[in-house]
């Protein structure tokens, strides 16, 4: 039976390969995408999921949520992306607009109407942070939440400390987080060395000359560069479409463990840092006073990446 899925994404250049992942995927039937403000504005993040869809010949419906996180002040990523999210090539916005239903109105709907549907989130956590305010019975609706999000490593892309879906809204990732939500937590540092889309997995995916194999290599062209500076690493990193690659094909995360979670939201200097149990201290009496709201997520440790690189090239075909 065809699997149901909501994508919550602030659509830009990694995310678009992602959307793709699913939307080309007869495992799953993708019934909403969910748009947040991250990577870039709202608006623009919207346009660029209705033209992702668009190039996939798909009319999934686009819903507009959350324009800034739940209490501060939005941070955008268009050093990385480009300022069109899509490495500034140009792209015709899409005919479509999204629905008059608002994504937080269209995630509850989903969720209470589909018990058992799987929700993967690319953004930051906000979206499903207020839907799970308004009904936190959508948690046990709801039967896998995989998050590109957090660095159990505590290796950030924004700050030492932290990864930026997480870092944008920390308030927000905390109530997921706490919500209940079967949480399967995908870290940054899984896209990274090499799972790095290094030049010979591009010219492989380049070769394939299809329209989406192109806008897959051309809208992540500003992000390989930024990759560059960041990192020193040539080639794309793909961080949500390792997310997606797990929600789609489970067994590509080849050992996980299950571990209390938390999430740093008062300290400038952590911000937005995922503290994972590793030895199972939480609930150690002398810091039960503390971590008492911390529940338990399945972080993924290792991608099968020889698996996860073709099931993203096959995905462009
Ligand atoms: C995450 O942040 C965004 O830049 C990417 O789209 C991804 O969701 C990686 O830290
Ligand atoms: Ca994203």
């Amino acid at each position: 039976m065809t699997r149901k899925l909501i994508i919550d994404t602030d659509t830009a250049s990694d995310d678009a390969v992602a959307i793709i992942m699913a939307l080309r995927s007869p495992l799953v039937s993708v019934e909403a995408i969910t748009v947040v403000a991250g990577n870039c504005l709202l608006p623009q993040a919207v346009s660029n999921a209705l033209y992702t869809a668009e190039l996939c010949e798909s009319s999934v419906p686009v819903f507009s949520g959350a324009a800034k996180p739940l209490t501060r002040d939005l941070v955008v990523a268009e050093w990385f992306h480009g300022h069109d999210g899509l490495g500034d090539h140009g792209y015709k916005p899409s005919h479509r607009t999204a629905e008059s239903e608002p994504a937080v109105d269209a995630i509850i709907r989903l969720a209470k109407a589909n018990p058992g549907i799987e929700l993967v989130t690319l953004g930051p956590l906000t979206n499903i942070a207020q839907a799970l305010d308004r009904d936190p019975s959508i948690a046990h609706d709801i039967s896998r939440c995989v998050v590109m999000g957090g660095n159990p490593v505590c290796e950030g892309n924004v700050t030492p400390a932290a990864e930026f879906n997480i870092y944008v809204d920390p308030e927000a990732a905390r109530k997921v987080f706490h919500s209940g939500l079967n949480i399967e937590m995908v870290g940054w540092q899984l896209c990274r060395g090499e799972a790095i889309f290094n030049p010979q997995d591009i010219a492989a995916l380049r070769a394939l000359n299809t329209p989406l194999a192109d806008f897959s290599i051309d809208s992540n062209s500003t992000a390989t560069n930024a990759l560059k500076i960041q990192t020193g690493e040539i080639g794309i990193s793909l961080p949500d479409p390792t997310a997606m690659g797990i929600l789609l094909h489970p067994e590509l995360c080849l050992a996980s463990g299950s571990h209390y979670v938390e999430i740093e939201t008062l300290s400038d200097i952590t911000r937005g840092m995922t503290v994972v149990d590793l030895l199972n201290v939480t609930r150690d009496e002398r810091n039960a006073h503390i971590w008492a709201q911390a529940r338990k997520a399945h972080i993924c440790w290792k991608l099968d990446v020889p698996k996860w690189k073709q099931l993203v090239i096959d995905s462009m075909r």
